[in-house]
């Protein structure tokens, strides 16, 4: 698919604090999965607002942020000044551009829900060449459907349907994404992944963040950090379409602050198979 520079327009401003971590274990299960030491170089395609590589960079010698958006660059800049890690560069490019927009070798190539944005079976390929011998491909994303429910920790939980009916009534009930519609996924990455070199991926779940609790806020910016309810698409009724957000919440909790479950996270783990190095300056 041809990348829309508008999908995500309006959105940067609100993600870092409108979307819910992904797991505290995540780190310690790249480290182990990928035998993290401190060397080698990360790549994180579509890193956003930085949210991965500002987490992953202290395991590595170099990493490298792609994203093709220059807000979401903006907010990871700044992200990375608060952070202070002197090892992470930032490149505008689409995934597509890999691997001439940031050559390899990379020990771990990652992609936090942002596969799903690229030319996957293409792009796949292309980082399979720019992973070291032994180095790994991890695609990690929040997983809720179908999995346990932990116990609510006392406050309420985000009342997302009436949220979700607000955007249908504002936006239609065909999800939106930049330009056009929200394309339909035919098929998980794994499956896709299996008719790549990479072959048969692995799944490894860690638990999600059982108690984290939400002010509205936040609850409204996660909202306006999705590609199908950004600022742009909303024009000239953005406030309205907050205000009545807001509303929700407050009628669902007069306190404003909620229960969000996201989900466990999960990565989705494909491996170099050979031990033929990859190509490219370091
Ligand atoms: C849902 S955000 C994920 C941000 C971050 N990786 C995270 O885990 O929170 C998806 C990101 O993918 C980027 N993106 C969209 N199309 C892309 C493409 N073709 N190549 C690389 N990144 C892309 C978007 O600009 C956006 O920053």
């Amino acid at each position: 698919m041809a990348y829309d520079p508008s999908i995500y327009r309006g959105s940067a401003a609100h993600y870092r604090i409108g979307r819910p971590p992904y797991a505290p274990q995540l780190d310690d299960a790249l480290r182990e999965a990928a035998a993290l030491d401190g060397a080698g170089r990360l790549l994180d395609v579509g890193c956003g607002p930085g949210t991965l590589i500002l987490r992953l960079a202290r395991y590595f010698h170099e990493a490298v942020g792609v994203d093709p958006d220059g807000d979401m660059l903006l907010e990871a800049r700044a992200a990375a000044d608060a952070a202070d890690p002197a090892n992470v560069r930032w490149v505008q490019a689409v995934a597509e551009d890999l691997p001439l927009a940031a050559p390899g070798p990379y020990r771990l190539v990652t992609f936090g829900q942002s596969f799903h944005w690229t030319d996957e079976s293409r792009v796949a390929e292309a980082v399979y060449d720019m992973l070291e011998p032994g180095g790994m491909m991890a695609l990690v994303g929040h997983a809720a459907a179908g999995r346990p429910v932990p116990r609510n920790p006392g406050a309420p939980p985000i009342p997302h349907a009436e949220l979700e009916a607000l955007v249908t009534r504002f936006l239609g009930s065909t999800r939106r994404a930049g330009l056009g519609t929200a394309a339909l996924r035919t098929r998980t990455a794994q499956d896709l992944l299996s008719d790549t070199r990479f072959g048969q991926a692995e799944v490894v779940v860690v638990p999600g963040i059982p108690d984290l609790i939400r002010d509205s806020d936040s609850i409204v910016a996660g909202y306006l950090s999705m590609s199908w309810s950004a600022p742009h698409l909303y024009g000239s009724r953005l406030h309205q379409f907050t205000d009545q957000a807001h509303q929700i919440l407050d009628s669902a909790d007069p306190d404003g602050m909620f229960w969000d479950w996201a989900g466990d996270t999960e990565i989705v783990v494909a491996r170099r198979r050979n031990g033929v190095a990859a190509e490219g300056p370091t």
